[in-house]
């Protein structure tokens, strides 16, 4: 149903479309509203009558009437049904003003809306998971149905107790059942009350950006790194400035050498995206930049339960003695992603602002699942989960190792992969990490590019930029062997 462009009308009502197979009223009535707000219908224009309208359309009058009604009620038109029709005077303050399609730029106040428009913000590859997805545990072996029992139980007869507002530190129970796996597990000495839990790492890091970057400050940060962090921390203002890795991870000398700089977030245990783990030397030495700066350090730990072999080194945040470290843990790289469950562990002295600060945010987390995760840890299966998610990954890593083509041109050899859940490999220029990724594309196998990592403008020649990223811990030892063999047809070796 439309309205002819030469139709016998006293206004131009052409290109109104209906659909009979929807409300037919509602449509011609937002027809009208729209014409009426954005100027084609004129304060003072006579509408047809309701009668002439319908036959046009090839509807009842009564479903034009109601249109007209509801236009009527809302202000748009005026006059009398039977006495005539009219657009009603709609002042430049009284118009409503239809919503643009975008914000004109000039009007856009906030850096923070800027950024995160003009920015290429990659979000987390999500659906099913595939070879070789970066990332993402083997959570196909999660343990699901002890997850549901626990789940149960506890929405069977919850405390009342828990279920009115909430500590937005989290759950009491949760924090200290944290602080005792930390101290176990990473010889970090916590005490609940320093911890805030969080949803996810990622909040743990934007919580961090908020509270202690002043617009216009110096923040380092990995380069190559993760560059969610640096958003984060970019959005509240920061000036990020990139610091190199090499073999022993972020180079300290290097941000030594950054004036007016007194806060760096960085990956000790397994950088990403490269994979290197912080050597000791450096690690004193960034405790001692910190001091010598008055600076502060948010260490991201967030595979740091995937250690291959030997014990893994203690972190910042264990060595720390005068409250310089803020370090960001997650249940996400040993659970699931969607669980979106990590905590901070803060200096004493900023946990009740890191607190409030959530608080406005979101009050807290949900408390099911913080609820069925303290008693997940408390019953035994978080420790057992985290063994069979290790063996899992190591096993995945070496079906990687072992299946990997050993002569692909331009592609240095793999490295040794001690910790976490992805490899890094190099290769000798940009145009070949393309040509190499995108020929998986094409037989369905997921490979990041070492120079999405990078900050712009890197001082770094594009061509070291290069290389591929390969989560290997995602999917199963077949899926792996079959994702390796579609790569050998792909890259004809
Ligand atoms: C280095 C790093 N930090 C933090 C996160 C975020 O983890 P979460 O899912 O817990 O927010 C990721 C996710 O991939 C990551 O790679």
């Amino acid at each position: 149903m439309a309205i002819p462009s030469a139709a016998p009308l006293p206004v131009d009502l052409s290109g109104i479309q209906l659909d009979a197979q929807q409300g037919l009223a509602r449509q011609l009535y937002q027809a009208l509203r729209e014409r009426i707000l954005d100027g084609r219908l004129q304060s003072r224009t006579r509408l047809p009558a309701s009668r002439d309208l319908a036959s046009l359309l090839g509807i009842s009058r009564n479903t034009v009437i109601r249109a007209f009604d509801q236009l009527y009620a809302e202000g748009y038109i005026e006059g009398r049904i039977g006495a005539g029709t009219y657009v009603a005077e709609l002042s430049g303050a009284t118009r409503p003003t239809p919503v643009p399609q975008a914000p004109p730029t000039d009007t856009l106040q906030s850096a923070a809306l800027q950024l995160l428009q003009s920015h290429h913000l990659n979000p987390p590859l999500s659906g099913a998971p595939r070879a070789f997805r970066v990332g993402v545990p083997a959570f196909d072996l999660f343990p699901f149905e002890t997850w549901a029992r626990l789940s149960a139980r506890f929405w069977r007869k919850p405390s009342p107790a828990r279920l009115g507002y909430g500590d937005p530190a989290g759950d009491w129970q949760l924090r200290e059942l944290i602080a005792a796996y930390l101290r176990n597990s990473r010889g970090l000495h916590c005490d609940p009350t320093q911890i805030v839990v969080t949803n996810g790492a990622q909040q743990a890091i934007s919580l961090c950006a908020q509270l202690l970057v002043t617009p216009g400050a110096r923040v380092a940060v990995e380069n190559p790194g993760y560059r969610a962090a640096g958003h984060a921390l970019a959005i509240a203002g920061a000036q990020l400035c990139g610091v190199a890795v090499d073999d022993e991870g972020l180079d300290v000398p290097a941000l030594a050498l950054l004036e007016d700089c007194r806060l760096v977030y960085l990956t000790p245990s397994h950088q990403y995206p490269t994979g290197v783990t912080l050597s000791l030397a450096r690690r004193l030495q960034l405790l001692e930049w910190a001091e010598r700066h008055n600076g502060l350090i948010i260490e991201d730990d967030y595979d740091g339960e995937y250690r291959y072999s030997g014990t893994p080194l203690a972190p910042l945040a264990a060595l720390d003695r005068q409250g310089r470290v803020l370090y960001v843990g997650t249940f996400c790289k040993i659970a699931f992603p969607a669980l979106r469950l990590g905590y901070l562990v803060l200096p004493p002295s900023l946990a009740e602002a890191f607190a409030r600060r959530r608080a406005l945010d979101m009050r807290h987390s949900e408390i099911g699942t913080q609820a069925v995760m303290a008693d997940f840890i408390a019953a035994g299966h978080f420790q057992r989960h985290i063994r069979r998610m290790r063996s899992a990954a190591r096993a995945r890593r070496d079906a990687l190792l072992q299946g990997w083509p050993s002569e692909i041109a331009g592609c240095a050899p793999l490295p040794v992969v001690e910790a976490g859940l992805h490899l890094c490999v190099r290769v000798n220029s940009l145009a070949r990490e393309r040509e190499l990724i995108s020929a998986a594309e094409g037989v369905g196998v997921e490979i990041s590019a070492l120079s999405s990592y990078w900050l712009p403008g890197s001082a770094t020649p594009e061509d070291q930029r290069a290389g591929l990223v390969l989560g290997f811990a995602a999917v199963p030892e077949a899926q792996i062997h079959e994702a390796l063999a579609a790569l050998r047809r792909a890259w004809q070796i």
